[in-house]
C-alpha cells in the first residue's frame, strides 16, 4: 500500500494567500499530500494576543482540583469524565509528567499543561475572534465545505522538557462524520521545529483507510475500535516545521504525529477542527455539545 504514496521530498509549503482563499495549486497540493503549509497566515501580533488570552485562562485554573485525577489509575473513570464532558467547555489537561513523586508540579503551571479544550472558540471572545476571521472563513470555503462548522478548538502547550510525544494517528478517528468531513486547521503561535516537537505527516497517507474509530459505549466510557491492523509507513514521515503565524491545514485522515519536546522552548499552537454539518454526526462520538451551545460556522 505504501508504494502507492506520492514520493515527496518535502511537504507542500506556500506563502499564505492574502485573502485566505486557497488557489488551485494549493488545493492540488493538499489533495496530493493531505496537508498544506501556509506561511504567514497570521501576524505575530495576532498570535501574541491569543497567547496572552490563553495565559489569562491558565491563571484561573487550579491544578490542585485535578491532581488526584492524574495520580492514580483507580480514578481513570473520573479522568475520562473530565475529558468526555469538555466538548462544550474550557478545560485544562496536564502533561503526564507534570507532577513529581510527591505530587508537586515539576514546572510552573504554564509549563505543565498539555492542552486546553474544547470550546474556547464559542465561549471566549478573544478565541472566537481569532477563529472566525474573514480570512479563515475564505480558506475553509475554498476547501469545498457545504455547511462548515467548528466542532472543537484546542490550545496545545507542548511545554519545554516534558511536552509529551503524540503517536501517529488520524483525527477522523476522534472526529468522525458520515461521510468523513473533518479537516484540521493548526496555527503556529510559536515556531515549531523538529527540536521542539513539530508535527510530522506521512504525505499521501490520507488515502489510506481509517485505521481506528474512537466512540462512546453504552456505559459512557470511551473505546477505540481498530479497523485496520496495517502499521503506518512511518519511514515516510516528513516534518511540518512552521514559523510563527503559519497555518497547517490537514485532512482528517492524514496520519500525523509529534515527538516529545525535550528542548528548552515551548511550542504553543492553536487548532480548530471543522466538519460539514451536511454530514451525519454520530451520537456516539466522544465530543457532544449541549443544545444550549449549538455548532456555529464562520458567520
Ligand atoms: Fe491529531
Amino acid at each position: 500500500m505504501s508504494n502507492e504514496l506520492p514520493d515527496l521530498a518535502a511537504l507542500p509549503v506556500f506563502d499564505a494567500p492574502e485573502d485566505g482563499e486557497l488557489d488551485n495549486s494549493m488545493r492540488r497540493a493538499f489533495e496530493i499530500a493531505g496537508v498544506v503549509i501556509l506561511r504567514g497566515f497570521c501576524s505575530a501580533a495576532e498570535c501574541g494576543e491569543l497567547q496572552a488570552r490563553a495565559n489569562e485562562l491558565v491563571d484561573s485554573f487550579d491544578p490542585a482540583g485535578v491532581r488526584s485525577v492524574f495520580s492514580t489509575n483507580s480514578q481513570q473513570q473520573l479522568d475520562d469524565n473530565y475529558f468526555i464532558e469538555s466538548g462544550d467547555k474550557i478545560r485544562f489537561f496536564l502533561e503526564a509528567d507534570a507532577f513529581d513523586k510527591s505530587g508537586q508540579l515539576r514546572q510552573p503551571k504554564r509549563n505543565s499543561l498539555n492542552k486546553m479544550g474544547h470550546a474556547m472558540h464559542d465561549l471566549d471572545p478573544v478565541f472566537d475572534r481569532f477563529s472566525r476571521t474573514p480570512k479563515l472563513a475564505a480558506a475553509v470555503a475554498s476547501l469545498g465545505f457545504e455547511r462548515p462548522a467548528i466542532i472543537q478548538s484546542m490550545y496545545i502547550f507542548k511545554p519545554p522538557r516534558i511536552g509529551g510525544e503524540v503517536v501517529c494517528h488520524q483525527d477522523s478517528t476522534y472526529i468522525y462524520t458520515e461521510p468523513e468531513s473533518c479537516i484540521g486547521f493548526w496555527f503556529a503561535l510559536e515556531g515549531a521545529t523538529l527540536e521542539n516537537g513539530c508535527m510530522q505527516f506521512i504525505p499521501g497517507g490520507h488515502r489510506l483507510p481509517l485505521k481506528a474509530r474512537n466512540h462512546r459505549t453504552a456505559d459512557g466510557t470511551l473505546v477505540t475500535d481498530v479497523l485496520d491492523e496495517e502499521p503506518w509507513p512511518e519511514e515516510r514521515r516528513l516534518p511540518a516545521e512552521a514559523p510563527i503565524g503559519t497555518l497547517v491545514i490537514f485532512d482528517g485522515r492524514a496520519p500525523h504525529m509529534s515527538a516529545a519536546n525535550l528542548s528548552e522552548h515551548s511550542r504553543h499552537a492553536y487548532t480548530l477542527h471543522v466538519i460539514d454539518e451536511a454530514c451525519h454526526y454520530p451520537s456516539d462520538n466522544w465530543l457532544q455539545r449541549s443544545p444550549d451551545l449549538p455548532l456555529r460556522g464562520f458567520g
